[in-house]
């Protein structure tokens, strides 16, 4: 690949209300690779992808996002936040949310007479259908988008992170609350848009399995620092059993599947979720 890496740091470190949540981390991430970034709740792993969105500062490093300062390359960047939903008495078309992808001026509104704009909003409109195709959503696109199922909003949403051509998808947890089958075909849907469209992928993920076949890259974030690397470079008990500083162990079933035992949970937070003692997590 040539050009600058999609995503670049070396000794990043991010800080919230004075707390280090990880620190000493080095990226390397090449055009068109498919990255997942792993991690116990609360480690940081939403907030990496808000420092690589340019909305909060490294308290320590430098990084650099498709070779600019974070926030210098935003038009480029198609981002799908963690944990959305949709009233279901919203009566907005999954077509009309597609398009919000894009911006107003760029697409604007056919106005007779104007055959430039109207050329535009033509334009636009294909842009529009041929992402919607490609996420295998035409079928539903026209309906409100508050009525449809779980797996069907997040192929739109997937399909508006993708309307402006971006070079880099940042995508926080799209497989959350997806049933399995689900899973597996958005994953293959996501590696599919990486290979075809030539976009890198960087997927924050709290169950690697569904997209393990497809990945080039894991980073593994714990609290205190990262490592990076291919999953059968990093998803093993020493690497984890060190990255952790507690004895890990990484089990892989006889269907490819890992499961990691001992993963810690991020200190002193999520008391609410789980007892706090280690647990056994499919990765
Ligand atoms: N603006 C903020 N001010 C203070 N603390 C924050 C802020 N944003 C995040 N945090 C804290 O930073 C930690 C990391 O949050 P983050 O959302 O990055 O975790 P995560 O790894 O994405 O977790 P999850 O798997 O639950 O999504 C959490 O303890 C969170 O409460
Ligand atoms: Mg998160």
């Amino acid at each position: 690949m040539t050009g600058p890496p999609a995503v670049w740091a070396e000794a990043a470190a991010v800080a919230v209300s004075r707390r280090t949540l990880w620190s000493g981390v080095d990226l390397d991430i090449a055009a068109g690779e498919f990255v997942a970034v792993l991690g116990p709740n609360g480690v940081g792993k939403s907030t990496l992808v808000k420092v690589l969105l340019g909305s909060l500062p490294l308290s320590a490093g430098r990084v650099r996002v498709l070779g600019r300062e974070p926030g210098g390359a935003s038009q480029e960047i198609g981002y799908l936040p963690q944990r959305r939903s949709f009233d279901p008495s919203l009566r907005v078309r999954g077509v009309d949310v597609v398009r919000l992808g894009l911006d107003g001026d760029r697409w604007g509104a056919p106005i007779p007479g104007l055959a430039r704009v109207s050329a535009a909003a033509r334009r636009a409109s294909a842009r529009v259908a041929e992402v919607i195709d490609l996420v295998g959503a035409s079928a539903y696109a026209d309906r409100p988008i508050g009525r449809l199922s779980g797996g069907e909003q997040q192929r739109l949403l997937i399909a508006q992170a993708l309307v402006r051509r971006p070079r880099l998808l940042i995508l926080d947890e799209p497989l959350d609350s997806l049933d399995l089958p689900n899973q597996s075909s958005v994953a293959a849907l996501i590696a599919r848009i990486s290979r075809e469209e030539g976009v890198t992928v960087l997927m924050v993920a709290h169950d690697v399995n569904p997209i393990l076949p497809y990945l080039d890259r894991v980073v593994y974030i714990a609290a205190g620092g990262a490592v990076a690397g291919t999953p059968a470079e990093v998803i093993t008990g020493p690497i984890l059993s060190r990255l952790y500083g507690t004895a890990i162990e990484v089990l892989a079933t006889s269907d490819g599947r890992l499961v990691v035992i001992g993963e810690p949970e991020a200190p002193a937070h999520h008391t609410d979720r789980h007892s706090g003692h280690p647990h056994a997590d499919p990765l």
